[in-house]
This record gives structure tokens, C-alpha cells and sequence, in this order.
């Protein structure tokens, strides 16, 4: 696990590199804990606990962000000081925490400040376009449509997205060398509610229960907010004890998660 050069408290390494595509002599991975490695003195950040993470090749320079906020510019600062330039953004949905914008009544910093500093692209999957461009403004014309199964190159490593709707109707994650980032799909504990709009229950299910089922056990899962101690663990792991996947049925799924 040593290519992870280190994060602040919210630990900075993941492990999980089990070879293929660039190796990780190659792969720059951090993971960002906002409120604590970068927006310390932003109560909604600390409140809110969300994960950054940068995907880059440490050859080229080139990172991606995954869902920038809060504190846009420290984020960019972040990785400069580690000899790396912002080259994209992977949005895993539209809500604000993620991408900026509007959230009962607090403006969280986003995507539409990340594009004042840099022009580059923000991939998106095609069913979020029109949420995220409500949210944040940002026009479809800066927006780049996947479909899942996409991949986004930087540099020599390769990003595939999955689409995982449920949570919201365009949510992805975004799989790269034995990791999956995985947005408010899933949680260590837990999920993303269901109860929001654009969410469906039943999506969710099929997301966690088929969408994501391939996935090998091995893989480390990078959630979308530090709602466990751990900030990372194996997928098998939280296979094992998240209660999500104990729920068997969609019959009982619904029960709990159906509104
Ligand atoms: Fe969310």
C-alpha cells in the first residue's frame, strides 16, 4: 500500500492494488476527508464528512477529482503540492456535498468554481445531466454523458464507470485498480437513502445486489462519507456485515427501504 503519499486524518492509504492497468508504481490515489485534510474551517465539511478522492498517474501529472467541494481551490492546492494538475472530474451524483450548490439554504462550493480555475471536463453519467445542471448551474455544454461501462482515461490509468441508480437516478462509481469509489451508493455501514428525489429503492437494490455483484471481494471500498471508523475496507468485508446485504429479498428490501 505504498504508493498513497499521506493523507491527513482520513488516511490517506488504500490498498487493495491486485495489478492490471497502469500498476501502482503509476497510480496517484488519495483520499481527502473534507472538514479535516482540506475546508477545516467549514462547519457543513466537518458536519457533512465527505470523501474527495484524486485518481492520477503519477507519470504524466494528470489527476482526476472525484467530487470536488467545499473548499475547491485548497483541493486543486492539494494535489498541485504533490506535482499533480487537475485534469477532469468524475461526479458520482448531483447532490451539492458532491458537486456544489444549494443545500438547505448553505452554498457549497463545487464544480462551477473548479471550472473558474481550470477548464476541463466533468464526467457525469448521462442520467444525472439535467440534476447536476440544476444544482450547479454548470452548463450541459461542460458536462461529458457516460454510460455505464464507460471509461474514463488519465493518463495510462483507466477509470470504468458503473452506473448505480437508486440513490439518485445517475449515480456512479468509478472502479480503478482494485478499488471502487462508490459515491452515496454505499456506505461501510449502510447506504444512500432512498428518500430523495430522483432515489428509487427498488434501483438501489438492483444496484447493490446485481449492478455491483461482480465485483471482487478484494476490492477496497472508498465510500462517499466517513460514516464508519474505518475510512476504507475490503468489499468482502462490508459484503459480510453491512446490513444492506443481509436484507435477501426485494419484498424485504421494500420493507425497510420503500417509502
Ligand atoms: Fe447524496
Amino acid at each position: 500500500m505504498g504508493p498513497d503519499p499521506a493523507g491527513g486524518g482520513g488516511g490517506g492509504t488504500g490498498g487493495g492494488g491486485d495489478g492490471g492497468g497502469a500498476g501502482d508504481d503509476r497510480l496517484y490515489f488519495r483520499q481527502l476527508l473534507a472538514g479535516v485534510d482540506f475546508a477545516r474551517s467549514d462547519p457543513v465539511a466537518r458536519q457533512m464528512v465527505n470523501f474527495v478522492y484524486a485518481i492520477g498517474d503519477r507519470a504524466t501529472g494528470e489527476v482526476l477529482l472525484v467530487d470536488p467541494a467545499y473548499a475547491v481551490d485548497e483541493l486543486i492546492d492539494l494535489v498541485a503540492a504533490d506535482g499533480m494538475t487537475v485534469a477532469g472530474v468524475l461526479a458520482t451524483h448531483y447532490h451539492p456535498d458532491h458537486v456544489g450548490g444549494d443545500m438547505m439554504g448553505w452554498q457549497i462550493e463545487g464544480i462551477t468554481r473548479l471550472l473558474e480555475r481550470v477548464q476541463v471536463p466533468v464526467h457525469v453519467q448521462a442520467d444525472e445531466v439535467p440534476w447536476v445542471e440544476r444544482t450547479t448551474s454548470v452548463g450541459s455544454g461542460d458536462l461529458v454523458a457516460h454510460a455505464s461501462g464507460d471509461i474514463v482515461q488519465v493518463g495510462a490509468v483507466p477509470v470504468t464507470l458503473v452506473h448505480t441508480p437508486g440513490h439518485t437516478p445517475g449515480s456512479q462509481c468509478f472502479l480503478v485498480e482494485g478499488r471502487l469509489v462508490s459515491g452515496d451508493t454505499l456506505f461501510l455501514d449502510g447506504c444512500g437513502r432512498t428518500d430523495l428525489p430522483g432515489s428509487d429503492p427498488m434501483a438501489m437494490y438492483e444496484s447493490l445486489t446485481k449492478r455491483l455483484a461482480s465485483i471482487p471481494d478484494e476490492t477496497v471500498l472508498f465510500p462517499g462519507h466517513r460514516y464508519a471508523e474505518d475510512p476504507s475496507e475490503p468489499l468482502g468485508r462490508t459484503r459480510s456485515r453491512n446490513y444492506v446485504f443481509r436484507l435477501a429479498t426485494p419484498e424485504q428490501w421494500m420493507a425497510m427501504f420503500g417509502s
